[in-house]
């Protein structure tokens, strides 16, 4: 399998800081052998933010397999609205500080999960990975991503990408625009959303603080390259260089095309207004798919995708991925739950319905619409460095 330019610092220096700190994340509380739990088996709660619309759905797909695999165990759904974890993660950090953790978490692999390492709120499952044959089923960058001296502390569900640009045809066509035209440039693209603007559409639509991150980060990665980006969380970019400089202009400037109601909205809602027509261009990861999908578009004539201008061959990667809190009311319930997670149907269904494609590479992506194929050939060949919205950097 064909993994090529992989940038790895990133997993390296936290690889090392974990080294420094010491850490470990033992307890008795969240043993996974397995065996009897007192009585307290039988039961997991799973704690998300996939709390409606597409991405329900992509959670219920788990759960109707998590059902079939795990019939004596019963889901409960501890999800908790808003994109990104915006509103879960404050909630999951009271519940661990109050020493109330629910069975298990959605926690992004890389940096973010790091955090919960560090604070040694989660416990290593290495163990399963051998025990569910996860070790051989999952590429190695992912595997790396996920190690932490010698340790792997979640199993993830998908690989998302988050630097796609999903488009209007109708929109564009109106501007004078060619709806398959890709923009090699931050400036090209610039220029075709001055076209937008006087049609009286809104050029980009974006909503709430995350998801002009999630802008942010990919405006970077187009202007410095995916070295000169992933520099910046290892420190080997400067900051204040003219070359970060300009691209914060160029994100400035990519801002006032947007929609002034942003703030008050969520992911959902920017990308509902490509499919009703009221935008042009909207910067979202690869969930949003499972939205046209939903909205029975067909690409390229409902909808276009491609990658943001200046980032085409880098693939800018996040992953679900879930965990074993120290003190888990049920360990016995989290070890089925990840099994599931880490299954080839589980990550079939699941990710059919999310718009993500599977972290194992055997799963079959037989049935999986256009774009998702798209990503899973430019995951296997292209740059792959980590999202800062989403917690990988
Ligand atoms: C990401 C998450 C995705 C999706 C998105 C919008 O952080 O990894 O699975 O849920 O947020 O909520």
């Amino acid at each position: 399998m064909r993994r090529t330019r992989v940038l790895m610092a990133a997993a390296g220096i936290a690889a090392a800081s974990m080294a420094l700190a010491g850490c470990s994340g033992g307890s008795d509380g969240g043993s996974t052998d397995g065996g009897t739990d007192g009585g307290s088996g039988g039961e997991v709660e799973v704690f998300t933010w996939w709390a409606a619309g597409t991405e329900k759905a992509g959670l219920d797909a788990l759960v109707e397999v998590f059902g079939e695999q795990h019939p004596d165990v019963e889901f409960i759904n501890g999800a908790v609205a808003g994109g990104a974890g915006s509103a879960a993660k404050d909630l999951l950090q009271s519940r661990l500080q109050a020493g109330d953790p629910p069975d298990t978490f959605q926690a992004h692999a890389g940096a973010e999960l790091q955090d919960y390492i560090d604070a040694a709120q989660v416990e290593d499952v290495s163990d399963l990975y051998e025990e569910f044959g996860l070790t051989e089923a999952f590429p190695q960058d992912l595997l790396d991503r996920l190690t932490v001296d010698g340790a792997i502390y979640s199993v993830p569900a998908n690989i998302h990408r988050a630097n796609v640009v999903w488009a209007n045809p109708g929109v564009l066509e109106e501007a004078g625009l060619d709806p398959e035209a890709e923009y090699a440039s931050i400036d090209d693209w610039i220029e075709a959303m001055e076209a937008v603007k006087e049609t009286g559409k809104t050029p980009l639509s974006v909503a709430t603080t995350w998801t002009q991150v999630n802008l942010l980060e990919t405006v970077l990665l187009a202007d410095l390259g995916a070295e000169g980006y992933e520099g910046l969380w290892t420190g080997d970019t400067d900051w204040t260089g003219s070359d970060v400089t300009d691209s914060l202009e160029h994100f400035e400037t990519l801002m006032s095309f947007t929609n002034t109601d942003r703030d008050g909205l969520d992911w959902p809602d920017a990308t509902q207004q490509i499919i009703d027509g009221q935008a042009a261009f909207n910067v979202m990861g690869d969930w949003a798919e499972a939205s046209f999908a939903e909205a029975g578009f067909e690409a390229p004539t409902d909808y276009v995708y491609f990658p943001v201008p200046g980032t085409d061959g880098v693939f800018d990667f996040l992953a679900d991925s879930f965990t074993l809190p120290v003190g888990a009311p049920h360990p016995d319930g989290v070890k089925a739950w990840l099994e599931t997670v880490g299954s080839a149907d589980g990550q079939t269904a699941f990710n059919q319905a999310k718009g993500s494609i599977p972290a194992r590479t055997d799963a079959d992506t037989s049935e999986f619409g256009a774009y998702q194929q798209t990503a899973i050939t430019s995951f296997a060949e292209d740059t792959i460095v980590s999202s800062l919205a989403h917690g990988a950097a």
